[in-house]
């Protein structure tokens, strides 16, 4: 049987217009779930969208709409991020869905039947933007005698009557949890600011609303929704079968191996979810990660600011591949980073237009005026032939280690300090001089160049799927040999096969002048 791999992104809020901050975490999951299918996995890939809460509730108001037709049409753009970025994902979760209140509501059930939750009365700042409860002692001063969140939001007091969830009894199984599983938060560096939190001690959460409507409705109390946080992490749970916890698909999948998320709600899935779970006495997810945030020419993305990058128009100026490839390579993978103009034209044209846009295209273009549009004959290999390809059939299992971490930017140097040998290697063997010379050296060049090409173009797939599909195309490597098994030299490349008409895969950005 194949392994399995489940990997989940967070699911969005449907009142924010789709951004950069939104395209990077799918991405990321995106390139994950690529590489792992053809690393021979079963994989499931989660995206989705949060449709409850106040924050939404209001928005709806606010566009004059009731929240479910509100919720119903926004959240479409989403969907259309995720067909228009090609993202891969298996499934696509709303939480207005009915399996996903059928689960919500049988962990809520769950949850009361082991005592973990009981009904009193919150009063306590509330930020809506976060959907989040905030302690006194979290909050500063903002202007006008606002209340201020470590994380900007302003927040209101509220007083309710509420169920609350008996968080503090967990502290320590999760610090024990954390200490037997010392790679449940990534980045490493994250784990501190998580275990410091929880040993502050915690107070027991509340886990419902009664001053608002919009919500899965609290089993047996239609006064009470359910906290939109509790509603929204089971989503992960729902998309494999929960609450039929012997389905296919939850045996097969549950517990998830990554819940990817932003920095910002790490508190959410390494404190609140685990400890859900454990009360539930369900599994816990193996790995969580929390990537960096984006910022816009060195300033804070945000709509009041008006600075929002949009992924549409990148992909319309710089190209989608382009766009997926800078988001995961430009900034190392957990830290934050910045986007300029600048930088993107610079990694297209250096890393794609220059150095893999030039070695395909010398290499093929040279295929098709010197040996006849076939695969080129390959001779003995001499040293240097040997030391590029071994580098080649070397790659994947240095790309899996640093894939593994999520180190998306590690993986994709070890592939392009490969590329940088191949276009060292045409330079020095220059087989254009070879063509009278010694023309069946210059075919075993051009061999060489092909199959590094083949294993490169392979590997490159998750982040540039389109892209290394023509050019594993132009190798004529059949789709059903472009998976890692395929990375050997018993797979290489067979001379005498036909070949296509080379064209250019990444062409260079010229920035328009303007008159
Ligand atoms: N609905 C919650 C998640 C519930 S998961 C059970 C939520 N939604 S969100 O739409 O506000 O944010 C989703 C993700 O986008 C978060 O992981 C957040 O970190 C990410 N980003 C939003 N802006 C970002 C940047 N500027 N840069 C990088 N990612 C950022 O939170």
């Amino acid at each position: 049987m194949k392994k399995s791999y489940y990997i989940t992104t967070p699911i969005y809020y449907v009142n924010d217009i789709p951004h950069i901050g939104h395209a990077y975490t799918t991405m990321a999951c995106d390139a994950m779930a690529r590489f792992k299918r053809l690393d021979g996995y079963d994989v499931m890939f989660l995206t989705g969208t949060d449709e409850h809460g106040q924050k939404i509730e209001k928005a709806a108001h606010a566009a004059g709409l009731e929240p479910k037709a509100f919720t119903d049409k926004v959240s479409q753009n989403f969907r259309d991020l995720a067909k228009m970025m090609n993202y891969s994902n298996d499934d696509f979760i709303r939480t207005t869905e009915e399996r996903h209140y059928k689960a919500a509501q049988h962990l809520w059930r769950e949850l009361l039947a082991r005592d973990e939750i009981y009904l009193d009365k919150y009063a306590g700042w509330y930020a809506v933007r976060d959907e989040a409860y905030y302690g006194e002692d979290e909050l500063t001063d903002g202007p006008n005698g606002k209340k201020i969140a470590p994380s900007g939001a302003e927040c209101e007091w509220v007083e309710e009557e509420s169920y609350f969830f008996r968080l503090s009894k967990w502290g320590d199984r999760l610090l024990q949890f954390y200490n037997e599983n010392p790679d449940f938060i990534l980045p490493h560096s994250r784990r501190n600011e998580v275990t410091s939190f929880v040993k502050q001690g915690l107070r027991d959460l509340s886990v419902s609303r009664s001053a608002i409507k919009w919500g899965v409705p609290v089993p047996n109390d239609p006064k009470h929704v359910m906290y939109v946080w509790l509603d929204a992490l089971t989503n992960y749970m729902t998309a494999v079968g929960y609450p039929d916890t012997q389905s296919d698909a939850y045996k097969k999948f549950w517990p998830a191996d990554l819940h990817m998320v932003g920095k910002d709600i790490l508190r959410f899935h390494a404190i609140y979810w685990p400890a859900f779970l454990m009360a539930a006495g369900l599994q816990l997810p193996k790995h969580v990660f929390a990537h960096g945030w984006w910022t816009n020419e060195g300033q804070k993305i945000s709509k009041s600011l008006g600075n929002v990058i949009n992924p549409h128009e990148l992909i319309e100026a710089y190209g989608l591949d382009q766009t997926r490839y800078f988001l995961l390579r430009e900034v190392p993978f957990g830290n934050d980073g910045d986007f300029s103009r600048a930088a993107m034209i610079a990694r297209t044209n250096s890393n794609l237009a220059n150095d893999l846009g030039n070695l395909a295209q010398r290499s093929l273009s040279m295929i098709a005026k010197n040996c006849g549009a076939v695969v080129p004959k390959c001779g003995e290999f001499n040293q240097a032939d040997h030391v590029l390809l071994n580098k080649a059939y070397g790659l994947l299992d240095h790309v899996r280690r640093e894939m593994d971490v999520q180190a998306f930017h590690k993986a994709l140097d070890a592939i392009w300090l490969v590329i940088g040998d191949g276009n060292r290697y045409v330079d020095e063997q220059a087989p254009w001089a070879l063509k009278k010379a010694n023309p069946e050296r210059m075919e075993t060049v051009l061999y060489v160049l092909a199959e590094t090409l083949r294993c490169v173009a392979i590997l490159v797939q998750p982040f540039m799927p389109d892209s290394m599909g023509k050019m594993l195309d132009q190798l004529a490597v059949p789709d059903e040999a472009r998976d890692f098994t395929l990375l050997t030299k018993e797979h290489a490349l067979k001379s005498g096969t036909p070949l296509p008409t080379p064209s250019g895969i990444f062409p260079r950005f010229v920035e328009e002048v303007k008159e």
